[in-house]
């Protein structure tokens, strides 16, 4: 898998299956069960390390992970959450720590932020490091966003998340994760760019969808949001219900109206 191929299936219409991975058994499994992309998020400050939030896992959590998730990857993509504080100073300091994630095994990084992030994604990109965008609810703001609410609700904050698509697209990003967004916000995101737009809480309309794995096997300890299913309540083993969920991306019955946002 490659970013080529990703780009590829959404001119076709083919819908993009996403899991988070953090060690190399889990990331072994879903490869063999057919997810294009692993993310090693860092949602494992929660699901892995049990905090409350994403802003205390660092660099060298990322790295040790990523290194764990490419040890037991044959095929699928894997992309590095940067984590907070290691990529918002300036693009010398995300350039000198994607390069760090890369070197573990990364394939693309991820960071969160629109339009202000701009010049950064260009720099990384310019210098052969592929980065994924992140609109909508980004973890790493959630003390400044007021909790973990949907985005883009109102007019004006639903056209800001749209130019601020179209300017990390603009900047050269390769692939847009949108979280918790309105389906038809979502849609017309998706729409309006020619990179894959993953979404998680943002609607079937998007070119993939992308869940925490603990969420949707049912085996997180806190609370999952409402746009999580658990695929484990159908299957009789864990590749199963991986299977399953790769089939319900592509056949789009995941996420259904339940699992979305008006
Ligand atoms: O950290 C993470 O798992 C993520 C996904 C939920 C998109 O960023
Ligand atoms: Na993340």
């Amino acid at each position: 898998m490659n970013l080529l191929a990703l780009q590829q299936m959404k001119a076709r219409g083919e819908k993009i299956a996403v899991l988070t991975s953090y060690d190399a058994s889990f990331a072994a499994l879903s490869d063999k069960a057919g997810v294009e992309v692993l993310l090693v998020g860092d949602s494992l400050g929660m699901t892995i390390q049990g905090h409350h939030s994403t802003l205390p896992v660092s660099l060298r959590d990322m790295e040790y992970h990523t290194r764990c998730v490419a040890n037991g990857v044959q095929n699928a993509f894997i992309i590095t959450d940067m984590p907070f504080g290691s990529y918002q100073k300036t693009p010398e300091q995300a350039f000198e720590n994607a390069a760090l994630l890369m070197a573990a095994g990364a394939q693309m990084v991820k960071i969160e932020g629109g339009t202000i992030m701009r010049d950064t994604v260009r720099f990384l990109v310019e210098r052969g490091i592929p980065v994924c965008g992140h609109l909508g609810l980004t973890p790493q703001s959630v003390h400044q966003l007021g909790g973990y609410r949907v985005q883009g609700r109102d007019e004006d904050a639903a056209r800001q998340l749209l130019q601020d698509a179209k300017a990390l697209a603009d900047a050269g990003a390769g692939m847009l994760v949108l979280e918790m967004v309105p389906a038809a916000l979502a849609a017309t995101i998706s729409q309006s760019v020619t990179i894959p737009v993953i979404g998680i809480g943002a609607g079937k309309d998007c070119d993939g969808q992308v869940l925490v794995i603990q969420d949707m096997l049912g085996i997180y300890a806190g609370k999952s949001p409402r746009f999580v299913r658990n695929f484990m309540q159908d299957a009789s083993s864990i590749e199963q219900a991986i299977m399953h969920y790769v089939t319900a991306v592509k056949d789009q019955s995941f996420p259904a109206p339940e699992h979305s946002f008006e």
